[in-house]
């Protein structure tokens, strides 16, 4: 990688692969989780994450790159604890707000990628891009204010 464009590639290409892991763990989530609202959430933010893996095409379509991911370490690390509580929370409670918070982690990590890749198509003087990253970005925040509210309404007061 030589510049800013080379970096910019990379990156799209590693939140490409986070959004397709967050697409097949987000349907195992939502089956896991307990409370109605919670299942809820986690599918509707699947339906959202369709949308987003298509914005991210549309970004690589317009560079005259073709879709493909480089493998993401970190959302590897979140999708496995993730996976974690699946196989270790012992009350339906724990289990919840245990999900919670991994997917809160994973919708902070999104948000940390799609504020630098903004910045970036900014730099670049890509500004179709830049928009479609900023509709991706507000339901990443969306979804995470979503799941605070039902942290602190309902999941994390049952699990205590
Ligand atoms: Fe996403």
């Amino acid at each position: 990688m030589k510049d800013l464009n080379d970096l910019f590639v990379h990156l799209l290409k590693d939140v490409y692969y986070a959004e397709k892991q967050i697409l097949k763990a987000l349907p195992k989530m939502a089956k896991a989780a307990q409370t109605p609202e919670l299942k809820k959430a986690f599918e509707t933010h699947r339906e959202e994450t369709e949308g987003q893996v298509e914005r991210l095409q549309q970004v690589f379509e317009m560079m005259n790159k073709p879709a493909r991911g480089v493998k993401c370490d970190a959302i590897e690390g979140l999708v496995d604890e993730a996976k974690e509580v699946m196989d270790e929370a012992e009350a339906p409670e724990v289990m919840d707000a245990g999900l919670l918070a991994s997917a809160q982690a994973v919708e902070h990590y999104e948000m940390a990628r799609y504020g630098t890749l903004i910045a970036w198509a900014g730099q670049l003087k890509m500004p179709e891009a830049a928009k479609l990253f900023e509709a991706t970005l507000t339901e990443e925040k969306n979804a995470d204010k979503l799941l605070s509210a039902l942290a602190s309404r309902s999941v994390n007061r049952k699990a205590a």
